[in-house]
């Protein structure tokens, strides 16, 4: 892939949700984050939809894939239940996470070396319906080489070890958990597989992640919405592009996004 690749920003409104469900109601309405996403110039719309129903509902699904006008990357566990929504609605992709009920977040990669058997048919059947399949891995060749065995189109790297290091302060950490995440995305590349990157991405530790040409895509949500009560949506999605672009293309880039 060349290094001045466009770098695609799908933007998870998972959280708009959450609110929304703080009360019970309507209000926000994650459709309409994601129509100003697409307007504030997202590539992506991304949307989970967890067993629990905490923030994406059943209903969310439908409207996300017709409202909006972006491709829709559902992230989901590898069940049954999940399988059989995402076989009729047909999101342009789905992202297979492991998930588990106490989790706050998406706390690691899935297993997808240690879950071949179990992932083989849903993978098979989402690529049968035109699907495009990806899951979110750690950055461990034998995981790439598992994703690549199982037919995924797609392998996202989960980015929170990194993250986690840089809130931390720990700058070996940190170096450690980039070198391991540069190393997979070339090793993806290099097996055919789409490299996608995301969890706890923020203006601050966005650069480097974006600045590795193999890069295809970033999925970024938490960060972006919280950052919205102070400064609109619109605005914090700008200024991630103009961060994305400027680490990928250099200075006059991402001034330019920032200007648009
Ligand atoms: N990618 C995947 C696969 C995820 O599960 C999540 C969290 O839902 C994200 C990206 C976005 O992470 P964050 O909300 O921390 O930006």
């Amino acid at each position: 892939m060349s290094p001045k690749s466009h770098l695609r920003l799908g933007v998870n409104i998972d959280h708009v949700a959450t609110i929304r469900n703080a009360r019970g109601g309507e209000h926000p309405d994650p459709v309409r984050a994601a129509k100003l996403a697409a307007a504030a110039g997202a590539d992506g719309i991304t949307a989970h939809l967890r067993e629990d129903r905490r923030h994406i509902r059943d209903g969310d699904i439908a409207r996300l894939k017709d409202e909006t006008g972006l491709p829709l990357n559902l992230e989901m566990a590898a069940t049954p239940e999940m399988l059989e929504i995402a076989l009729r609605h047909s999101p342009h992709a789905c992202c297979i996470v492991p998930e588990r009920r106490e989790e706050v977040t998406t706390e690691g990669g899935l297993d997808a070396a240690g879950l071949h058997n179990h992932l083989a048919p849903v993978v098979a059947r989402l690529s049968d319906k035109g699907i495009r399949v990806s899951l979110f891995i750690n950055a461990e060749t034998r995981q790439l080489e598992a994703a690549r065995s199982l037919g995924a189109h797609i392998v996202e790297l989960h980015t929170g070890a990194y993250c986690d290091a840089v809130i931390a302060r720990e700058s070996a950490k940190r170096d450690a958990e980039l070198a391991r995440l540069a190393e997979a995305a070339r090793n993806g590349a290099a097996l055919g597989l789409e490299v996608h990157a995301g969890h706890g991405l923020t203006f601050d530790t966005v650069a480097p992640v974006a600045a590795m040409p193999e890069l295809a895509e970033l999925n970024i949500g938490h960060f972006l919405i919280g950052e919205a009560i102070f400064t609109g949506l619109d605005a914090s999605i700008k200024r991630m592009r103009a961060v994305m672009d400027e680490a990928r293309h250099g200075a006059d880039a991402g001034e330019a996004m920032g200007r648009a």
